[in-house]
């Protein structure tokens, strides 16, 4: 079974095309991130017109580079939200055009869980797992029961664990996205005497808050304006020191064995680190995907499609997309 995945959320437009949800057989990505780095943010509307340039190409190329014409491909899956209105109607209408025309199904996903299925390319999941899905707009802890069967115990109530480095990195003078540079910046000290607050909201919560660490970002920048590279690491040990323990108190409600982490903030290498001790620590099983499928991708949303195909999910052609979409409906 060849799902054509098609991802158009944010700023980057992905296809990928991938065999019964497991093995991957092209991809193909192109970013507008660095036109919105010159705003310090995505701008919605660029986004969208840079989809709309974007999307054919990438899909001619995933086709070509796999070796496949269109009437290779038996479904496609697209992102069907949550994300920007503009960005997420050229995916879905794209994906539906192509289906129609190729008499073939359509299945929307779920941006957030098909993060998560970033994993199921690398190796089958493990049932029942908990996932910590970390992005720009989204940080969420879930239980993972099953294909389909997404609880979420714990989110954020305010920034998220993404834009908690983003807008420290802007506070920085750094560019956008503000992950990466706040992690090169902190790679160039190796430790720091200064410390930025872990927001408590209470020891049995699994929520997450990450503005408290925003505002003394910026003041800790404004008295201290000669340590930026220590500010950068501090802000890095704050974030991802608040990851690991909602991990490891959830661990203790349900002792799972495996643990998947997805999104764009699991590339950060300080992240995966202290995940993998915590699970060596925990004795549990810590996956992580490759970094290249952390971050936006349309091979994630082709594996999450099949699962749902095989469960007789489809888009309907009048489907519009769902802009708001919580994590855990189908
Ligand atoms: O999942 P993603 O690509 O897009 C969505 O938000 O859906 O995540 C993007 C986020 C941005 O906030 C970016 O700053 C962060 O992931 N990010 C990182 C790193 N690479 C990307 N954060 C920390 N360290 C990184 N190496
Ligand atoms: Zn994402």
């Amino acid at each position: 079974m060849r799902v054509l995945g098609i991802e158009s959320s944010c700023d980057e437009t992905a296809a990928a095309l991938v065999e019964d949800g497991t093995r991957l057989l092209a991809t193909s990505l192109a970013s507008s991130a660095a036109i919105h780095a010159r705003y310090g943010g995505v701008v919605p509307e660029v986004a969208a017109r840079e989809h709309t340039m974007a999307i054919l190409p990438v899909v001619e190329q995933v086709l070509q580079d796999a070796r496949l014409d269109r009437r290779d491909v038996d479904a496609v899956a697209v992102t069907e939200g949550p994300g920007l209105l503009g960005a997420l109607l050229v995916g879905v209408t794209f994906a539906k055009g192509f289906a129609l025309g190729c008499q073939i199904p359509v299945v929307g996903v779920h941006h957030l869980e098909a993060h998560l299925y970033a994993n199921a390319l690398v190796a089958p999941i493990e049932f029942p797992a908990l996932g910590l899905l970390v992005s720009g707009g989204h940080t969420s802890l879930v239980l993972w029961k099953n294909h389909g069967e997404i609880t979420v115990l714990g989110e954020t109530r305010d920034d998220a664990a993404g834009e908690a480095f983003d807008k420290g990195a802007r506070a920085l003078g750094l560019s956008y996205p503000g992950g990466p540079e706040i992690e090169k910046l902190a790679a160039t000290v190796e430790a720091t005497s200064l410390h930025l607050p872990i927001a408590n909201l209470g020891s049995d919560s699994l929520d997450f808050s990450f503005s408290g660490v925003k505002t003394a970002t910026s003041d800790l920048i404004r008295s201290q304006p000669h340590r930026q590279a220590e500010i950068a690491y501090a802000l890095q040990v704050a974030v991802v020191e608040a990851l690991v323990r909602n991990v490891s108190r959830a661990l203790k409600r349900y002792p799972v064995d495996d643990v998947y982490l997805a999104g764009g903030v699991t590339a950060n290498a300080f992240l995966r680190q202290r995940m993998e001790q915590l699970g060596q620590d925990q004795n549990i099983r810590v996956h992580i995907p490759p970094v290249r499928y952390c971050t936006d991708n349309a091979a994630m949303v082709a594996s999450l499609g099949y699962y749902r195909w095989a469960r007789g999910i489809r888009m309907s052609y009048l489907a519009a997309p769902r802009v708001t979409y919580p994590l855990g409906q189908q």
